[in-house]
């Protein structure tokens, strides 16, 4: 079928056609939005799923419903080897500047805008990677200490009053937070502390892979009091369904029942994969409707082409040993696996492999779901992992 109108779309990032099975999930961030905006208690909310679950367009989707709220919104996503201080401090100043534009709050957001620059300069020292643009003086004392935890908390909260002078909330959304140092986490954590306790309109709105729960109770041991942590799933067989027939029957094409029984059975119901499936499964049919066949002989294309991006990309992110331990995971299933059980199939001490796997958790490729266990953070890549390294010249 004509390739042009194919509405299928794969990749990080990509907004789907249709954001299936996240309904319940918005509204929840929909009231704790609101909640805090007139002022009541409210937990921030840090979303966690493995990759590829769409945690990405799901923030992205909030912020839309949160800005046409009225709500005031900034987004930043934590990449691998940044400080939290520099990716927060452009956009907190976007936030107030926006925030200074609004009469009943300028004063406000002004004196925020100072203890900005202060943060900056103060911080720069430490987090040289600050790059901010002054638009108004210090005040001295004002979050200029040079100590992220205490300046953080100060800033948050002059940025706060400015929020609630304006008679909105200030929402940070924030991608990518398992990459977050846990001191910078730690900081972050006692600023949304501080906010809350004054009944300032700022909340959080993260999200991450599994291992953030954990990381966030290390930073602060009563971050669980101050966050709900709801899980992002793969989608259900009914919104896995809706996910690839709604877009199809929008450009006026039909699937059979067998056919989106092949898809959800092949991915699992989880999105990336779904998007990949419908694509392909579109590119082979000759016209509508879709059938069982034609996603069959799109399934090779489909798993090409993950194989070639989704996978790829963090494969060749990873030292030898590292393949070689995730290989051996492989080789067990699907997991999680007891470490002794993989240090067996490499014939290695579980010690002497445990800065591999450590490694492997900050590369955001492993998570720890209890003691002694180790999963995936990416769904299915057993299976690529065996694609990729057939045979067992691993083993050595
Ligand atoms: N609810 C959904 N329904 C249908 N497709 C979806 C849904 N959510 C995400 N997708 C699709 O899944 C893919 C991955 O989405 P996204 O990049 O947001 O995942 P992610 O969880 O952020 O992944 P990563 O952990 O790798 O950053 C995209 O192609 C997107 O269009
Ligand atoms: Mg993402």
């Amino acid at each position: 079928m004509d390739p042009v109108k194919n509405p299928y779309a794969p990749g990080a990032g990509s907004p789907p056609p249709e954001l299936a099975g996240r309904d319940e999930l918005r509204e929840t961030i929909r009231i704790a939005l609101e909640r805090v905006k007139a002022g009541r208690p409210t937990k921030s909310v840090l979303m966690v799923g493995l990759r590829g679950v769409g945690k990405t367009v799901l923030l992205d989707r909030m912020r839309d419903d949160a800005e046409r709220s009225g709500i005031h919104t900034l987004r930043i996503e934590a990449p691998e080897g940044r400080s939290l201080p520099a990716i927060l401090a452009p956009q907190l100043r976007q936030a107030l500047l926006r925030l200074s534009r609004i009469e009943a709050a300028k004063v406000f957001a002004q004196r925020a805008l100072r203890g900005l620059t202060g943060f900056a300069k103060a911080l720069k020292v430490k987090y040289q990677d600050i790059e901010v643009g002054f638009d108004l003086d210090a005040e001295p004392g004002l979050a200029d200490n040079g100590d992220l935890e205490h300046d953080l908390q100060a800033l948050m909260e002059v940025t706060g009053i400015a929020a609630k002078e304006a008679g909105t909330a200030l929402a940070i959304f924030v991608d990518e937070l398992q990459y977050v140092d846990e001191e910078e986490l730690a900081a972050l954590i006692t600023a949304l502390h501080r906010t809350s306790q004054r009944n300032l309109p700022v909340v959080l709105v993260g999200a991450g892979l599994p291992q953030l729960p954990g990381r966030m109770g290390r930073a602060k041991s009563y971050a669980e009091r101050l966050f709900d942590f709801p899980n992002v799933g793969p989608l259900t067989s009914d919104a896995a369904r809706i996910a690839i027939s709604k877009p199809a029957i929008d450009q006026g094409v039909e699937i059979t029942g067998e056919a989106l029984d092949r898809i959800v059975q092949e991915t699992h119901g989880y999105p990336y994969f779904l998007q990949e499936w419908g694509k392909h499964a579109w590119d082979s049919a000759d016209a509508s409707p879709i059938e069982l066949i034609d996603v069959d002989q799109g399934s090779q294309a489909a798993v090409a082409a993950l194989d070639d991006s989704f996978f790829r990309v963090r494969f060749d992110r990873l030292t030898p040993l590292e393949k070689r331990y995730l290989r051996a995971m492989a080789e067990l299933g699907p997991g999680p696996h007891r470490s002794g059980d993989i240090a067996d199939q490499l014939d290695r001490e579980v010690t002497s492999l445990g800065p591999t796997r450590s490694q492997l958790i900050s590369k955001g490729m492993i998570w720890s779901p209890s003691h002694g266990d180790t999963a995936f953070t990416v769904p299915l890549f057993d299976q690529f992992m065996r694609r990729i390294m057939p045979g067992e010249d691993w083993k050595h």
